[in-house]
């Protein structure tokens, strides 16, 4: 007979926001919960989020800001755990907190708020919380779930997978979900890193010389654009813009890139009937860091060879040379040689396939007791506060079915 102080309703494996949501929340509907990590403290990627500040959820939150196998999987847990109530649970642990942009919210302080609220809510839930703990040995028996603790086995008749994805492994993320997955016979969708940095190959060489450059662009990826900042980078490509976009790349795609957005077509040319004698250089020093209207006019005198000289005054250029370098401006096409991976990746696509789950529980359909929620789960936002909400969301469906 199991002694029953190794007897649970539910044993949480991972204590990132997925699992300290759920396991607070399923301790406080009564369940008596071990919440289990092998990291040294919870919430990791909480704490180094936001900058130290926690981008903790987004007001625009909607589920076509989700990428996943099924759009429409996300809608239910969204639906039922909105950002308003995280935001209505920060202000009752009276946490402060500001919108930056684009509905992010953050903490005026530090993230370490949010984890102490997590924690908070889980000791009013009695949860039991175990660190550097490394479960082994996980079988399911009888209806229960049995997994081994150094010396110590535990059970429960619940058990649910909250390790996140590998998304920067020195932060303690692992691929353990997936292989934990399988093993009850759950199909995984490809993993693989998304809002994440691009690298750019030989050919592209020029512009890692512009590493620090920031500007406002379009990043589009087939029908996908997004308009925030972009930031060349030692290896290629990075800041909001590109990292959102990443998300949507496949290797061997292009991404375009609209260096000047808002800028209608035929201003170029409205501009040399206006300032006949400016250089196109100064024209695009006007609206872009200097460094980087430099590299783009020499690019564009190399594309164009042979038809113009750019270093020319406007009114020695024909309309036609103007609107192909207007054209060019508008939809630059990069050729990502790759990204900067799991290393760098600020979440994982793809994961547990949401075809195995139920998305008003997260449980799985074919193994009763078994649930998958968060990062681990092929459900990802957008940047923003975006994944976060659905480490919430998705934790607080399950806990409400344990
Ligand atoms: P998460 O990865 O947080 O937690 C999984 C837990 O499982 C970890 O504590 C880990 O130690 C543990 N674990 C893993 N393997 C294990 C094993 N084998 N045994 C036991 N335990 C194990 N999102 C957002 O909305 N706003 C933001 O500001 C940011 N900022 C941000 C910055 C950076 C640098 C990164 C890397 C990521 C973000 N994110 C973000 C994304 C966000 O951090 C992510 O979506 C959530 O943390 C996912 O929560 P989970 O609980 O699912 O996984």
């Amino acid at each position: 007979m199991p002694s029953p102080n190794s007897h649970y309703d539910a044993i949480i494996l991972g204590a990132g926001g997925a699992g300290l949501m759920c396991a607070a929340i399923a301790g406080q509907r009564g369940r008596r919960v071990l919440l289990l990590d092998h990291a040294a403290e919870p919430g990791r990627k909480i704490l180094i989020s936001g900058g130290g500040r926690c981008n903790f959820t987004n007001i625009h939150t909607a589920p076509d800001r989700y990428l996943s196998a099924n759009p429409h999987f996300a809608k239910s847990a969204l639906g039922r755990y909105s950002a308003a109530d995280f935001l209505a649970l920060v202000e009752r642990h009276r946490i402060a907190w500001h919108e930056k942009t684009l509905g992010q919210l953050f903490c005026d302080g530090s993230a370490r708020q949010i984890v102490a609220m997590l924690m908070s809510e889980c000791d009013q839930g009695h949860v039991e919380l175990r660190l550097d703990a490394s479960p082994r040995d996980i079988s399911h028996c009888d209806g229960l779930f049995q997994l081994s603790l150094g010396t110590r086995t535990v059970r429960a008749a619940a058990l649910v997978i909250a390790t996140g994805g590998p998304s920067i492994p020195k932060l303690g993320a692992t691929g353990f979900a997936y292989e934990l997955a399988r093993s009850f016979g759950l199909k995984i969708v490809e993993p693989r890193p998304a809002l994440v940095p691009f690298t750019l190959g030989p050919q592209e060489a020029l512009f890692r010389d512009l590493s620090g450059v920031a500007t406002d662009i379009i990043a589009r990826c087939g029908k996908t654009g997004f308009r925030e900042a972009a930031l060349f980078t030692h290896k290629g490509l990075s800041g909001p813009a590109i990292l959102q976009i990443s998300s949507y790349w496949r290797h061997g795609q292009t991404i375009g890139v609209d260096f000047l957005p808002g800028h209608e077509p035929g201003w170029l040319c409205r501009t040399k009937r206006e300032k006949p004698r400016a250089a196109l250089q100064s024209i695009l020093s006007a609206r872009l860091p200097d460094r980087l209207a430099e590299t783009l006019a020499g690019r564009l005198a190399q594309t164009l060879e042979g038809q113009t000289d750019l270093t020319r005054e406007l009114a020695n250029l024909s309309d036609k040379a103007l609107t192909t370098v207007e054209q060019n401006l508008a939809d630059w096409q990069f050729h990502p040689s790759g990204t900067e991976g799991f290393a760098k990746a600020e979440v994982t696509i793809g994961g547990i396939s949401t075809a195995e789950l139920s998305s008003r529980t997260m449980a799985a359909k074919r193994v009763p007791g078994l649930y998958a929620i968060g990062e681990a789960v092929d459900v990802t936002g957008w940047l923003g506060g975006y994944n976060f909400q659905w480490a919430w969301a998705s934790g607080w469906a399950a806990a409400q079915a344990l």
